[in-house]
């Protein structure tokens, strides 16, 4: 660890978005990324799917701008989404340039594929393995960049407010702590920009790497932002069901190639939920197999490929054909077993058509930033492509951010903390909290449900809250008091919300409210969890 230092941008998160944030603004200071674990430990690195934006003469942008409404379910901001759509074909040729490959066919064109809720092929992919593409030629760009430094290892703890420095309001860096040596050091910047990613490990079913532990939201819900929209919880319905594989994704890319679900029994039974089949709307999809795994009592439903010809199904998806068949499934020749698990985080810190949050100096981009985009359902495939268009208008507003007032930061200091004498607290803690989240506030829920998960929530998060002000923190423990007080915010954000609509679905209210709708939005100043309670985030 570098000791305390300044950097003109402190990123945080190094997926797509902080990877593409850091390789823009270098051309106009210092960028330090900051990143959990190894670089690579992403998200991203995971993506399946691929990159939606209109790359073809049979594309439109009015398309793929309508079917973003439609699955958002009421909750878009249109002006979020026409400008995204519009700005995403010249960030992907800005991605080719940077290296990245994607599948094309013998004459150059993209070889553009089809997802759920998408109404034409519009989703550039490489092979099955499109984010560890974009991953790897990102990192091998940053590595290039002498004006960008990457701290491996490193964790934020929590951000660091200008008031604490004397007075005014924003955000002027993050309290770091060193996996390696367990040092906390200041970093202070001009710009600090969230691009944490999810927070799919707060569920004990994910998709999700094990760094998706909400901790973007997390510091900056502590910090005074604003959060939005937290109960809108993707569910994907294909997660790989094996006792021995943990959060393999069968991609939706498969039923878009003409993959079929089905019971046990060989029924298929989509035909009763959707118009569109296996390509319906997630929340659609994943609910549907969790009515029908709950009728059959079944531990899963089946993914269908039998049908295809074996060969184009074993070139087009290698690495999910491999991965099956460790597990002993040949996808050309049988089902495959699957079931919902959470797989995107709709909601998140809110941030404008720049990544600018309601804190100043401070930026939210990728998975755990609300821009408006998503609205109550995300369209499969247009994460990625929310990553580089804001990654790219944050650079650009991230240029008016001065330094003024961060001259003397504090150090952090451990008071009377003590080394960890009960690391089984952590363990337990965590194991629950994932559980009650998936038991009480997963794809169906009720008021009654989510009154039992906060008064858990509550419980549990005061005994963090001890553990945490008495001892020495670790990474383990940063996690597990950042994932709940996520959970909380979502478990909050669900009972607010009264009515039925994308993802959020309670059996009290199945219906959706008359339009417009509205957002969920939380802010610990003005009602929301911790309001003046938690002792200050800073030391
Ligand atoms: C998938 O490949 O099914 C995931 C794509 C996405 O979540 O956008």
């Amino acid at each position: 660890m570098p000791g305390d230092m300044h950097t003109d941008y402190l990123v945080l998160g190094s997926g797509i978005s902080g990877m593409y944030f850091a390789l823009l603004a270098a051309e106009h200071g210092t960028v330090t990324i900051v990143t959990k674990k190894r670089p690579d430990d992403t998200a991203t690195n995971w993506a399946q799917g691929g990159i939606a934006a209109v790359l073809s003469d049979e594309d439109s942008m009015d398309a793929h701008i309508e079917d973003t409404m439609r699955v958002g379910d009421g909750l878009c901001n249109r002006a979020v989404v026409e400008m995204t759509v519009r700005e995403g074909p010249a960030h992907i040729r800005a991605l080719q340039k940077l290296g990245v490959r994607f599948a094309a066919h013998a004459d150059g064109s993209l070889d553009l594929t089809r997802e759920g809720g998408h109404s034409q092929r519009r989703v550039a992919h490489y092979q099955d393995v499109t984010g560890h593409e974009i991953q790897r030629a990102l990192q091998a760009a940053v590595n290039r960049d002498s004006r960008i430094r990457l701290l491996d290892h490193h964790i934020a703890v929590d951000l660091l407010s200008k008031a604490k420095l004397g007075g005014g309001s924003g955000c002027v860096g993050a309290f770091v702590l060193d996996a390696r040596s367990g040092h906390v050091n200041t970093i202070t910047a001009r710009a600090t920009v969230l691009a944490t990613g999810g927070s799919g490990k707060v569920f004990v079913y994910t998709s999700n790497p094990d760094v998706a532990t909400g901790d973007g939201v997390a510091m900056a819900y502590r910090i005074g932002a604003d959060v939005a929209n937290m109960e809108f919880v993707q569910f994907h319905p294909t997660v790989l069901y094996h006792p021995h594989a943990k959060s393999f994704l069968i991609s939706e890319a498969l039923r878009g190639e003409g993959g079929i679900l089905r019971l046990a029994s060989g029924e298929r039974f989509m035909e009763r939920y959707h118009p569109d089949l296996e390509l319906g709307p997630r929340d659609v999809v994943a609910r549907a197999i969790d009515n029908e795994l709950k009728r059959s009592g079944d531990d899963s439903v089946f993914l269908d490929m039998t049908h295809l010809n074996a060969g184009f199904v074993a070139d087009r998806f290698p690495t999910i054909a491999t991965r099956c068949r460790e597990y002993g499934i040949d996808i050309t020749s049988e089902p495959i077993p699957v079931v919902p698990a959470a797989h995107y985080q709709c909601g998140g810190v809110v941030s404008d058509a720049h990544g600018r949050t309601s804190i100043p100096g401070l930026f939210a981009i990728g998975e755990c930033a609300h821009t408006g985009l998503h609205g109550a359902c995300r369209l499969a495939s247009n994460s990625l492509l929310e990553g580089v268009v804001f990654a790219a208008r944050a650079a650009e507003a991230a240029r008016e951010c001065t330094a003024a007032g961060i001259a003397s930061p504090p150090s952090w200091s451990t008071g009377d903390a003590t080394d960890s004498d009960d690391a089984i607290v952590v363990a337990l803690n965590w194991d629950e909290i994932r559980r009650l989240m998936w038991s009480y506030v997963g794809i169906v829920r009720s008021d009654k449900r989510l009154q039992r998960a906060r008064r858990r929530i509550e419980l549990l998060r005061a005994e963090i809250s001890d553990y945490y002000w008495d001892f020495k923190i670790t990474p383990d423990l940063v996690e597990l008091r950042n994932v709940a007080l996520v959970a909380n915010l979502i478990i909050e954000s669900a009972a607010m919300r009264r009515e039925s609509r994308g993802l959020h679905y309670t059996l009290d209210c199945p219906n959706k409210t008359k339009d417009p709708a509205a957002d969920t939005r939380l802010n610990r100043g003005s009602g929301g969890p911790d309001g003046g309670g938690e002792p200050a985030a800073d030391p």
